[in-house]
């Protein structure tokens, strides 16, 4: 349970007393190989693509969305989704998600403590249903909102977790998630029929995903379903929590703030602030796979079904490869221009994951994750409350700050 309680510190200590490559016990997954080593972890994310059951714990939430499919269907899943999320498609949003943040900073309370990830779920839950939605995103998708941030509260790891000792089908929801779930397909069905029917603006990403695919068929109402979800969780989940961890760094390191909101300052100083505070405190602390074949590298020989990951929490903290990796300074990543930090092969900083299965919103969480930082700083005078660090918490899919990335709202701006 140390693993849950605090997921990147568990990972950089079994990095520091076992070395590169470790075995952890997960309840309820089994035992899982981790590499936190830049050859190995290249090894991993260009010759292991699949993931047999390693993401099974998501199916009874995301069915079969893209982080529980392999091969083939795998590959042709991502040709179909990925141009709707290009950076050209996603560009003409950002007015909106400013405005959107505009809104939901004026709701923030001033002189008292609050947690900013709760509001940031807000924020980026209505930024991925606008985008999606476009248009569409009217009364039917805005009850989509809270119905997906009530089922993704704690009472679905638990309620997923309380199934497994009664016997009932592998990872089920049951009780109130599993009704809340409901609502949510019901939700989503009525407004795939409504587009069908043309009774509302078919607009939006969605617009894409309805279309023919490369292959001339036509996504059924289930692989629609599914892959919304998906796009839905994975997108607001991980944007707010490196939201909430991107402000609970800069507020401690005054400098970084300072830089931040100069006028005149470097453009690329933002996205460097968003890559470091990604570097320290990665919402995924580590990328999973099943082998579907034996695996080798070095002296290490892996047998088929192995369960192994990518410990991006301890390999973003390795000296070797970031220079006092303990202290938060973004110029790392202007510094060093040969460095290609931000490509796949560079191998050595993945806070989107590699391989086949590198996250498909990177480009547009970059780019949300800049517009609302940088609106959010334009609009308020932030404090933190103390100048203890929080330490991360799992909430079974992202690892965010214990309390919530707590600050004070000095005024608004
Ligand atoms: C800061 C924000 C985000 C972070 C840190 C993040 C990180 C990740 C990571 C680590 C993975 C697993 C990759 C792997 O297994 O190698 C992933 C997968 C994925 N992400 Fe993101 N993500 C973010 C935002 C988004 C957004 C905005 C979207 C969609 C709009 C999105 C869609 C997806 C999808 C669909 C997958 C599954 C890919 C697959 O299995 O093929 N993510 N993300």
């Amino acid at each position: 349970m140390r693993y849950y309680r605090d997921p990147h510190g568990y990972l950089r200590l079994c990095h520091r007393k076992y070395g590169d490559w470790f075995t952890i016990k997960l309840i309820p997954c089994g035992n899982l190989v981790c590499v936190a080593e830049p050859t190995a972890a290249r090894a991993v994310f260009r010759e292991v693509g699949s993931v047999g059951e390693a993401h099974a714990f998501l199916a009874p939430v995301l069915g079969q969305g893209l982080p529980l499919l392999d091969g083939e269907p795998h590959a042709s899943a991502v040709r179909w989704i990925a141009p709707a999320l290009t950076s050209a498609r996603m560009q003409p949003w950002i007015e909106e998600i400013s405005r959107l943040t505009a809104s939901e900073v004026a709701s923030w309370p001033v002189g008292r403590p609050f947690a900013l990830r709760p509001r940031f779920e807000q924020l980026a839950m209505r930024v991925m249903l606008r985008v999606l939605f476009g248009e569409g995103a009217h009364e039917r998708v805005a009850t989509l909102g809270p119905l997906i941030l009530r089922l993704k509260s704690r009472d679905l790891v638990q309620s997923v977790l309380a199934a497994l000792p009664f016997g009932l089908a592998k990872w089920r929801l049951i009780g109130e998630s599993a009704r809340t779930a409901q609502a949510i397909d019901a939700c989503i069905h009525a407004e795939l029929a409504a587009r069908r029917a043309g009774t509302v603006v078919n607009d939006g990403a969605l617009a894409h995903l309805v279309a023919p695919r490369p292959d001339g068929t036509v996504a059924t109402d289930r692989e629609l379903r599914d892959q919304l979800m998906t796009l839905i969780f994975a997108g607001h989940e991980n944007v707010a929590t490196t939201l909430a961890w991107t402000f609970e760094r800069v507020l401690r390191h005054p400098a970084v703030l300072g830089q931040l909101v100069e006028p005149g300052r470097d453009d690329r100083y933002p996205a460097a602030v968003l890559m470091e505070a990604m570097r320290q405190r990665p919402v995924i602390a580590e990328v999973v796979r099943e082998l579907a074949e034996p695996f080798e590298h070095g002296d290490h020989a892996l047998p088929t079904g192995t369960h192994i990951s990518v410990a991006i929490a301890a390999l973003h903290m390795r000296a070797d490869l970031f220079a006092d990796p303990e202290v938060f300074r973004p110029e790392r990543f202007l510094d060093d221009a040969s460095t290609t930090w931000t490509t796949p092969e560079a191998a050595i900083y993945h806070p989107f994951g590699g391989g086949a299965r590198r996250c498909l919103g990177a480009d547009f969480a970059m780019l949300q994750l800049r517009t609302i930082m940088s609106t959010v700083l334009a609009q308020a005078d932030l404090r933190a409350p103390d100048s203890a660090a929080e330490r991360g918490v799992s909430n079974g899919m992202a690892v965010g700050p214990h309390r919530g990335a707590l600050v004070v709202m000095e005024r608004r701006r």
